[in-house]
């Protein structure tokens, strides 16, 4: 007995309890101790059944992550020694699990003969969410309990199922509303007198029978979940595993398994995936906002704007429970604006992803408002109003004058100076931006500009907000775009001049779609309208000669039928269009360029180069705290590749040396300020540090 282990005794029972803080993970040190005990008790003729349970917070969360790719991750005992020293059992075993049981320990529980839980507790494999797939017999072993086609559901999605659905399924043999663990000792005990045969799962065949018949059904279960895979290896070597478990024998299955995880867990993909798992957990801790900082009550909150922002704001809020009072400038524009979030609310309930019971419940937390005295008791009031400093102004100083003492005052702006914004108020502390993602009811970024002023109980209240709306969080400095926009703007700082140059809108998406981004930035643009980049260049006095002579057609991309590409009617697929082709070559004409092949090498460099140069310059001034929260923002905001780990994490595969050495070639071929390398960028290469050990300039 150790520390993470203990053997207790209840009569003839045994308990083996873990306990390896905070998520009872596999650590060799937890899988030593548990080896042993398991031996012992096995080979004690006066125990007669065994149940295996856990302290703490949770069941086993799986293997230990920050083991792989150490020698520590295969020592023995390894998980697979550990689940064949369970099923050699000839006495009843039980798993007792509340919390999560999840990867490495949904396979240890299906080491078992049995599983009896907490009515709270969830079981998934969640392997695919870090490139790899369940290692230790996870995928033929669940296809046995709960049949191969939800199996294949829950190991290809990673997303784990609630204690009554895996009751149903037949993953778990009881629930217990209280007293788990008196309650599991009760369950062997009855077992253990029955005196039944006790079928260790490896040996079941009842729920793979049919599959192994006719796998027709699973083939076009399996073909439907890829098709959200996108260029990613894990989901589909989870397919091939489970249907291994169905047409092999158990060993050969098992066997099989393994090879594609050692194949998995060393390829870049899972590297970039384990990354962006420990990434997001470091964005959540914030300098000067220790577990000491408590966030401020949010009870209510108020949302200024119903456009476009404002009310996918207030459904994100609704969705996690919090009332909220929404303003608008008039009854006609808040209308439309509560019509446009009841509406989204009800394709919600066509697609069957949320009841109409739900959607009212919803809709049943939100207040509309014309009149700011109806804010007053609001503890968080988020603006999102019209991106210009005036109109901002205006607002916090009526939002001055009526919120309450201690409500947090948050601005939506994209790029405004958010430092200007609270300046105009008499609380500057209580200030800070809160920048969300279109549609921000669906994207997950939320990129929380901390101001000069702004307090930590300020920021530990968005960090704790973004958690209860389902958000993922970012600290972020104050600086025009912030972390994601700024860089956008580096990536496509040279879209017009590769057109003008030689290249096509199809030929530069390609070279997007093919690195793994959902969209290419033409067709990106075409979605999200033209006509509002057309706009804001009038209004900064800038130009973009192609850009603006398809807006001056009326070609605002999908939503005209015309844009970069053509579009057939009731179609969002972009056509190439020969007058478009035209159009550049005509532009170039007037600007006197030559156009020549453009090759992809190229037009990667000189759009995701920069993309990556604007990221070391953001973090040479402090602006992301780290290179990894970066990434956090990329891959939440802007669809960049998960396999790929996020634009700092990719730049470090690529090779820093290389990227600066093509950065200086372009900036001496160009004289482009976008191509002049980051001094933390050129320190980061020469030194070999990797970005995330880069020397800061100034701030260090
Ligand atoms: N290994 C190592 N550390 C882990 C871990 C794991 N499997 N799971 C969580 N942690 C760490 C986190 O990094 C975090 O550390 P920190 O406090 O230093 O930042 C701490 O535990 C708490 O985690 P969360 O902040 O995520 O806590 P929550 O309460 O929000 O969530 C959880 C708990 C649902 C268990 C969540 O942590 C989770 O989903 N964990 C990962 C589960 C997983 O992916 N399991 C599969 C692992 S791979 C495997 O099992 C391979 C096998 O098939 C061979
Ligand atoms: P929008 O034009 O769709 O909505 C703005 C709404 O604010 C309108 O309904 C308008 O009637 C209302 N409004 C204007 N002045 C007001 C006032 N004084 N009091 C009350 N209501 C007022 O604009 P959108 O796109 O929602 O943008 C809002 C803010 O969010 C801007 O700061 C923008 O930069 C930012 N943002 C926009 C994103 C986008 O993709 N559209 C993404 C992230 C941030």
């Amino acid at each position: 007995m150790t520390d993470y282990v203990t053997v207790s005794r209840d009569g003839d029972v045994a308990i083996v309890t873990l306990d390896n803080p905070p998520v009872n993970s596999l650590s060799h040190h937890l899988r030593e101790p548990l080896n042993a005990a398991l031996v012992a008790l096995r080979d004690d003729a006066a125990v007669k059944g065994v149940v295996l349970a856990c302290a703490g917070r949770t069941f086993v969360a799986g293997a230990d992550i920050t083991e792989f790719g150490t020698p520590k991750a295969t020592a023995s005992p390894n998980l697979r020694e550990l689940i064949v020293t369970l099923e050699s059992f000839a006495k009843p075993t039980v798993a007792a699990i509340h919390g999560t049981a999840f990867g490495g320990g949904l396979e240890l529980a299906m080491g078992c003969h049995f599983r009896v839980a907490d009515p709270n507790a969830k079981f998934g494999l969640p392997e695919v969410k870090l490139g790899i797939l369940p290692g230790a017999g996870g995928t033929v072993r669940l296809p046995r309990l709960i049949g191969p086609e939800k199996a294949l559901k829950v190991i290809v999605s990673g997303n784990p199922i609630g204690a009554r659905e895996a009751l149903e399924e037949g993953l778990v043999e009881a629930i217990f509303e209280s007293d788990l663990v008196a309650n599991a000792v009760k369950f062997v005990r009855e077992k253990a007198i029955s005196g039944a045969p006790l079928i260790a799962v490896r040996d079941r065949q009842d729920r793979i029978a049919a599959a192994k018949a006719d796998l027709t059904g699973f083939d076009a279960a399996a073909a439907e979940l890829l098709k959200k895979s996108r260029g990613l290896d894990a989901p589909k070597r989870c397919v091939d595993a489970v249907r291994n478990a169905v047409t092999m024998p158990f060993d050969q299955a098992l066997t099989t398994e393994r090879k594609y995880f050692v194949d998995l867990v060393e390829g870049d993909q899972s590297k970039a995936q384990r990354h962006l798992f420990f990434a997001q957990r470091e964005a959540a801790k914030v300098a000067g906002v220790g577990p000491d900082v408590k966030p401020r009550p949010v009870k209510r909150a108020g949302i200024i704007g119903a456009g476009t922002m404002g009310g996918g704001i207030a459904m994100s809020f609704l969705n996690g429970g919090i009332p909220v009072t929404i303003l608008e400038m008039t009854q006609d524009a808040l209308d439309r604006g509560t019509a446009n979030m009841a509406k989204n609310y009800d394709i919600s309930v066509k697609r069957g992803s949320l009841t109409e019971e739900a959607k009212a419940k919803r809709l049943g937390l939100l207040a509309g408002t014309t009149d700011y005295a109806d804010l007053a008791d609001c503890d968080l009031i988020i603006e999102a109003v019209f991106e210009e400093m005036a109109v901002k102004k205006e607002v916090f100083g009526k939002l001055d004058a009526i919120a309450k003492p201690g409500a947090i005052l948050a601005s939506n702006t994209s790029y405004l100076d958010v430092n200007e914004i609270a300046a105009s108020t008499s609380r500057p502390s209580d200030v800070l931006g809160m920048h969300f993602f279109s549609p921000a009811n669906v994207m997950k970024l939320l990129e929380i500009v901390r101001g000069e002023k702004t307090a930590p109980d300020v920021l530990a209240t968005a960090l704790d907000v973004a958690k209860r709306i389902a958000k993922v969080p970012v600290v972020v400095g104050v600086c025009h775009g912030f972390v994601g926009n700024r860089m956008l703007a580096a990536r496509s700082a040279e879209l017009e001049d590769l057109l003008l140059e030689g290249a096509t809108p199809q030929q530069v998406d390609k070279v997007f779609t093919d690195f793994g981004w959902p969209m290419g930035p033409f067709a990106m643009g075409d979605l999200a309208g033209l006509d509002i980049g057309w706009r804001n260049r009038k209004s900064l006095g800038k130009t973009a000669a192609i850009g603006d002579a398809l807006c001056e057609q009326g070609r605002f991309g999908q939503k005209t039928g015309k844009g970069y590409y053509i579009y057939e009617a009731g179609s969002r697929a972009p056509k190439p269009d020969p007058e478009v082709e035209a159009l550049i070559e005509e532009k170039a004409r007037e600007k006197g360029v030559n156009r020549r092949d453009i090759s992809a090498d190229e037009i990667a460099e000189r759009t995701m180069y920069p993309m990556v140069n604007e990221g070391a310059k953001i973090l040479e001034e402090g602006i992301a705290a780290r290179s990894s929260d970066v990434d956090i923002v990329w891959i939440n905001g802007y669809g960049f590749p998960v396999g790929k780990g996020g634009p700092m994490f990719w730049a470090e595969l690529e090779g820093l040396g290389r990227i600066v050495e093509r950065l200086e070639f372009w900036h001496g071929r160009t004289g482009k300020d976008v191509f002049a390398p980051a001094a933390l960028l050129k320190r980061a290469a020469s030194e070999g540090t990797g970005l995330s050990g880069a020397r800061k300039g100034k701030a260090a």
